[in-house]
């Protein structure tokens, strides 16, 4: 999948809300350029790390230590489903094959009209739910590929309304 074009006038508007050369500001920033981007572009971190004064390579470095940041174009809507143990076991890898079903990708990747990503996470401590689906943020406990299948149908659904 190739990359969407980068809004560099979005970054810029992004980096403008922090003072320059301020190393101290480099988490905030690349959570600011992460929600406004969904994810963090290679231009996005150039520029980044020219505003803050900070080689590209430590920029870099910091966004990929941490999980919560994403490299990767991500879609308008994120898919997690939790293959923990406890969730493994009541069934998660059904979920996942039917989400993958679904939406003719592999989990990790996103839909190439970029509307839905599909992950899949190792236990978020909700275990008690399991098996476990994050829908954008909000968790279906108790799910069954049926519902799955539901909510993505759903998912289809709008974006053709
Ligand atoms: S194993 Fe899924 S929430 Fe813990």
């Amino acid at each position: 999948m190739s990359a969407p074009p980068v809004d560099i006038g979005r970054v810029d508007r992004v980096l403008a809300r922090h003072p320059a050369g301020v190393q101290g500001e480099l988490i905030n920033v690349l959570h600011d350029l992460q929600a406004e981007l969904r994810y963090l572009p290679r231009q996005a971190l150039e520029r980044a790390a020219s505003h803050l004064g900070v080689p590209e390579a430590h920029l870099f470095g910091v966004a990929t230590f941490y999980e919560g940041f994403h490299l990767e174009p991500r879609g308008e809507h994120i898919c997690t489903v939790c293959m923990g143990t406890a969730c493994h076991v009541r069934g998660a890898p059904r979920l996942v094959e039917q989400a993958e079903r679904d939406l003719g990708i592999r989990a990790g990747q996103t839909t190439p009209d970029m509307r839905l990503t599909l992950e899949t996470v190792n236990c978020v401590g909700a275990c008690a739910l399991g098996p476990l689906v994050i829908f954008d943020g909000k968790y279906h406990g108790n799910m069954t590929p049926d519902r799955l299948g539901r909510l993505i149908g759903k998912l289809a659904k709008k974006g053709s309304e």
